[in-house]
């Protein structure tokens, strides 16, 4: 991936432990042709040398606003507007306090109120202190300002404490840059997406539904998010974190999934209805519990057709979205898939081979192929992280 080629990134160290990993966060950047300037804060320089940032990132390191020297090679204000992004890591819970503040009494938090870049901070302390409520606080104020937050991370602390508290490794820092300067494909597009399974309700304690595990549209509003469009996730029941910057509406019946869908559908202009819905539901759900009774050695479920909810927004006449369905198939891909994509009046669909192990329900992994009317597009297997990705940008191509 070459987003970082030629884009400039001030590191803005400050006093933590953690300091020591900038030099390797700094070479993993300069390898993909970033252009760094660090800047450190008197306490950061107790935990790496300004000698040692000074040699990985190939120009010297400034901490003073009082330094003669180093406001006449670059000058803060000119190194405020030189930078891309302001990456701020470790932020200490100190930096954090005093940025939320708006104070500017050392180098670094006079650049972070001197740019315009955005300001990407990797949060960096113990883990009482980031649970404390003033710096709670103090994030929720940079978020508020859309500050970028980029951890931390939980896990074994240098204290000897276990918690959250701990700077995101480099490479994770790296992924992060990398993904923050990703062209935004789809930006100022807007996708509905419908993702998981669906429950209908036989009575107050069952159900009948799928082994959908909802990773694939959960992957796919990430995707979408990431790629700078305004997301809107309905699902099913899961057990998935919902994506940054997603909203997510949740939903359990196929009836409540058409509801919301079709409120929300017209003010989108894409939907991807990667949900797997239940093609029936059971006509009369019992108010009370089902009883098993001695004398009958069956029971029987009349079940009744529930709305197709793409259908539905494919036939929309005024506010129509672009319109992806998904078909999971066992045998027979393409004509199957051609058929709902011409039954559904669809503009694309995914179609996938849930007959080959590793790929579909609850698999990390899938493959897919994409039919339009007069053509096809093979995805190959990889993870639906990827593929989501990949999808996202296909689908940004097909509307423009
Ligand atoms: O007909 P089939 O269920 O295989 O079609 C799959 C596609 O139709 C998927 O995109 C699925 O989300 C959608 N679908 C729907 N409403 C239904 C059934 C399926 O939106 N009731």
């Amino acid at each position: 991936m070459q987003t970082l080629s030629g884009k400039k990134i001030l590191l803005g160290i400050s006093g933590g432990i953690a300091a020591y990993k900038c030099a390797e966060l700094t070479r993993r950047l300069i390898e993909r042709g970033t252009e760094i300037r660090v800047v450190m804060t008197e306490a950061a320089k107790e935990f790496i040398t300004p000698l040692t940032m000074q040699a990985v990132s190939g120009h010297q390191v400034a901490s003073s606003l009082l330094d003669p020297e180093a406001e006449r090679s670059m000058n803060h204000i000119e190194l405020a507007k030189w930078a891309d992004l302001v990456l701020l890591a470790p932020a200490t819970a100190d930096l954090i306090a005093r940025v939320a503040g708006g104070l500017g009494n050392d180098l670094l938090s006079t650049l972070v109120l001197a740019t315009e870049a955005p300001v990407a901070v990797a949060p960096a302390m113990n883990q009482q202190m980031y649970k404390n409520i003033a710096t709670q606080e103090n994030l929720a104020t940079l978020i508020r300002r859309e500050f970028i937050i980029w951890g931390p991370g939980a896990g074994e602390q240098a204290c000897g404490d276990v918690g959250p508290g701990r700077m995101l490794e480099p490479m994770e820092l790296v992924h992060h840059c990398e993904e923050f300067f990703q062209p935004r494909l789809l930006s100022g597009q807007s996708i509905l997406i419908t993702a998981g399974p669906t429950q209908e309700a036989i009575d107050p304690v069952r159900y009948i539904s799928n082994h959908s595990s909802g990773k694939m549209g959960f992957q796919l509003a990430e995707a979408a998010a990431r790629s700078g469009a305004s997301v809107t996730l309905i699902s099913g029941p899961v057990n998935q974190r919902t994506p940054d910057g997603v909203c997510r509406i949740d939903v359990t019946s196929a009836t409540n999934m058409h509801e919301e869908v079709m409120k929300l559908a017209p003010e989108h202009t894409i939907f991807i209805s990667c949900a797997a819905v239940a093609d029936y539901r059971p006509e009369c759900i019992s108010e009370q519990k089902i009883k098993k009774t001695k004398d009958k050695d069956a029971m029987t479920i009349r079940m009744i057709k529930n709305p197709d909810i793409v259908a539905s927004v494919a036939s929309l006449t005024e506010g129509r979205p672009y319109t992806v369905g998904f078909a999971a198939e066992t045998q027979n891909l393409e004509h199957y898939a051609r058929n709902k994509l011409e039954q559904k009046n669809l503009d694309l669909i995914c179609a996938n081979d849930v007959s080959v192990s590793g790929q579909g329900f609850n698999s990390d992994s899938n493959a897919l192929t994409v039919y339009w009317k007069n053509g096809e597009h093979v995805f190959p297997l990889t993870s639906k992280n990827q593929l989501a990705m990949e999808l996202m940008s296909f689908i940004s191509e097909k509307i423009q």
